[in-house]
C-alpha cells in the first residue's frame, strides 16, 4: 500500500524527499494541488473545500496514511479530515517548539504563510510553547510564488527577503523556523542573509517519524519495491518534461538537505 504525501505545490517534496531517504522500502504517491496553489493567501473555506476533493482522491486510491505535507493545509483543514477518514493522517505545524526546546534563551522567528501566521492553530502553539514570548512571527507569502515557479535564486528573491527580515535584530536570535513546506528551498539564500547564530528548524524530520511512529501502531510498515508516483490535483504525471520539473525540485532539495 502506498503513502500519500499532500501539498497545495511542490512544497510537500521537502518532506516527501527525506522520506524516501529514511523509509526505502515504501511505496509513496504525491498529490500537488497545482491548480489552486498557493493556498496560504486564499480563504479559509475554500482550503478546506480543495483538501477534502485530494483526500478524496488519495482515500479512493487505497493510500494507508496521508501526510499533510503543507502547514497551511494542517492549519484549517486536517482536524476536519481526521473526523471523517479512518487511516492515519500526519499534519505539520511550524517547529516552535522544536526551536525554543533547542535554545529556550534566543529569540525564534518563525516564518509561514499568511494563513497560517494568522490561525487559531498558531495561537494556540505560542500560547502553549512561548512562555517567555520570544516568538516572532514574519509571513512570506512571495516564496511560495518564487518556488512555484523554479524561481530559487535571483535579485528579486535577495531582495526579497532582505526587505522582510530587515526590521530583525538577528544577534538576539537562535533559529528560524521554515514553517511552510515551500521555504526549504532558499535555505541558500535565507543562509546568506543570517548571521552564523541562527540556524534553520523545520518539522520535516519529526513529520516522518511521526509517520513510522503511527503506521509501526496500526502494523502497517511494509517492505516493499520503492516506486513513487506524482499527481498534480487528481491527474497522475505522466509527461516526461513534468517528470523532469518535479526531479529538478527534488536535486534543488539534494543541494538544500545539509544547509543548516
Ligand atoms: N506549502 C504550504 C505550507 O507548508 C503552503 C503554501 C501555499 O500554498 O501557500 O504552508
Amino acid at each position: 500500500m502506498k503513502i500519500a504525501f499532500f501539498d497545495s505545490g511542490i512544497g510537500g517534496l521537502t518532506v516527501l524527499h527525506h522520506a524516501m531517504r529514511v523509509l526505502p522500502e515504501e511505496q509513496f504517491i504525491f498529490f500537488a494541488d497545482e491548480d489552486h496553489v498557493p493556498y496560504g493567501v486564499k480563504p479559509k473555506e475554500q482550503i478546506v473545500k480543495f483538501v477534502k476533493e485530494a483526500f478524496d482522491f488519495l482515500v479512493d486510491e487505497g493510500v494507508k496514511a496521508i501526510v499533510t505535507a503543507c502547514n497551511t493545509a494542517t492549519s484549517v483543514a486536517v482536524e476536519e479530515m481526521r473526523s471523517i477518514y479512518d487511516i492515519p493522517i500526519i499534519g505539520m505545524e511550524p517547529a516552535a517548539k522544536l526551536a525554543l526546546d533547542r535554545d529556550g534563551e534566543h529569540r525564534v522567528l518563525v516564518v509561514a504563510t499568511p494563513i497560517t501566521v494568522k490561525g487559531k492553530k498558531m495561537q494556540v502553539l505560542i500560547e502553549h510553547v512561548d512562555r517567555e514570548h520570544l516568538v516572532d512571527l514574519l509571513p512570506l507569502p512571495r516564496l511560495v510564488e518564487f518556488a512555484e515557479r523554479a524561481e530559487f535564486r535571483s535579485e528579486d528573491v535577495t531582495s526579497y527577503l532582505r526587505d522582510q527580515m530587515a526590521p530583525y535584530d538577528f544577534s538576539q536570535y537562535s533559529a528560524l523556523v521554515l514553517g511552510c513546506t515551500h521555504f526549504n528551498y532558499f535555505k541558500d539564500t535565507f543562509r546568506e542573509i543570517l548571521p552564523e547564530n541562527v540556524h534553520f528548524v523545520d518539522g520535516n524530520e519529526g513529520t516522518v517519524r511521526e509517520l513510522i511512529r503511527q503506521l509501526r501502531g496500526r502494523n502497517l510498515l511494509e517492505k516493499q519495491e520503492f516506486s513513487v508516483e506524482y499527481c498534480y490535483s487528481g491527474r497522475l504525471v505522466k509527461d516526461p518534461a513534468e517528470l523532469e520539473r518535479l526531479q529538478a525540485y527534488l536535486k534543488r532539495l539534494d543541494a538544500m538537505y545539509d544547509i543548516r
